[in-house]
């Protein structure tokens, strides 16, 4: 009988300092930074973001939002065989913040890893896992996107500061023999590293160049919303599937003139499109499994249901999970 995975259980946590467009526009303009409230909500449908205090890490953020994602599948930290953290903004260049996340939730023991494909992170870590689970290599993961994007953000650029915010999300995915998740599809591109980037390296104990994030943002726009169509389409053909048969589209949450643009090349009503961009701006690796637990608690997306995950940025990076809640 062919292995599938499931997802058992979703969690999430968001550090509590929360600000909203006028508290960010506030501060940056003590910095004599301009920017509006308008701007951001016309541009980007951004309105508030949570920023994480100083002292916590994303390990602290991923362990809140797997000990809630354990909590709701039913099991401890004991049950779980492997862990996987989606994460552009380690505690530390390493070990990795898999392995500190581990120890801090008592897993010991089992396999624990990040994967590093920036905004397409949960994407991919979810295919890694699903894929170890499909093989015997694992039962019971921890899927965690995790982030403190406000470590890296450069306050006195406008045009990257208001995007993003700091958050967690998590799942736990178990063997089962029913999907589960039907079908993935990654991509990257490395000629447009250019276009997203922090480019900082620690060398001879110092950073090396600029370590704040760039980017060129209509590039970025356009590439995503062309990439985000192929491969929704094939993933779906990958299950013999169309888009009639998507409850949910729940896209990386950067922009929501990107997600308009991709559920109407998806010819998707925007009724179908899960959106929490407008309360944590751009969480990076954490957006989808924040907006999946967000629409999970809420009653919004239900057991049983089609589900549609895509994910686009650094890299360049893209990609898409076809799932059966
Ligand atoms: O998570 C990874 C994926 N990342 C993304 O998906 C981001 C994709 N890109 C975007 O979401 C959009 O390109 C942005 C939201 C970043 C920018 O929106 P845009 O409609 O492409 O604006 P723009 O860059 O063309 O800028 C328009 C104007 C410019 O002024 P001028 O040159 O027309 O006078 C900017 O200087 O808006 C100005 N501007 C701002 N004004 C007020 C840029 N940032 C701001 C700001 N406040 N924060």
């Amino acid at each position: 009988m062919r292995r599938y995975s499931r997802i058992t259980g979703t969690g999430s946590y968001l550090p509590p300092r929360r600000l909203t467009n006028a508290d960010l526009v506030a501060e940056l303009a003590r910095d004599g930074i301009e920017t509006s409230d308008e701007w951001i909500v016309e541009r980007t449908g951004i309105r508030a973001r949570h920023f994480a205090a100083p002292d916590v890490t994303a390990s602290d953020l991923g362990l809140e939002a797997a000990r809630n994602a354990l909590q709701a599948a039913g099991l401890q930290a004991q049950d779980i065989d492997l862990i996987i953290v989606a994460t552009s903004t380690p505690d530390m260049v390493f070990p990795s913040v898999a392995c500190i996340l581990q120890h801090k939730l008592g897993a010991n023991g089992c396999p624990a890893f990040d994967v590093q494909a920036v905004c397409s992170g949960f994407v991919y870590a979810l295919a890694v896992a699903d894929s170890m689970i499909q093989t015997g290599a694992a039962n019971r993961a921890l899927v965690i996107g995790a982030e403190v994007f406000s470590r890296i953000l450069d306050f006195k650029d406008r045009t990257t500061c208001v995007l993003f915010g700091d958050g967690a999300g998590a799942v736990v995915l178990e063997a089962s023999e029913t999907p589960g998740i039907l079908s993935s599809d990654l991509h990257a591109d490395g000629k447009h590293v250019g276009i997203l980037c922090v480019p900082g390296n620690v060398s001879g104990g110092q950073v090396l160049g600029d370590p704040v994030l760039k980017m060129d943002g209509q590039a970025v726009f356009k590439l995503a919303v062309g990439v985000l169509e192929k491969a929704a389409h094939a993933a779906l053909a990958k299950a013999g599937m169309t888009e009639a048969d998507v409850d949910w589209l729940i896209p990386h949450q950067a922009n929501i003139r990107i997600m308009q643009g991709t559920a109407r090349k998806l010819k998707l009503s925007m009724d179908k499109v899960v959106v929490t961009v407008d309360q944590h701006g751009n969480t990076s690796a954490a957006s989808i499994p924040l907006a999946l637990d967000h629409a999970v608690r809420s009653g919004q997306v239900k057991k049983g249901e089609t589900l549609l995950l895509e994910g686009v940025g650094g890299g360049f990076t893209w990609g898409a999970v076809l799932l059966k809640l």
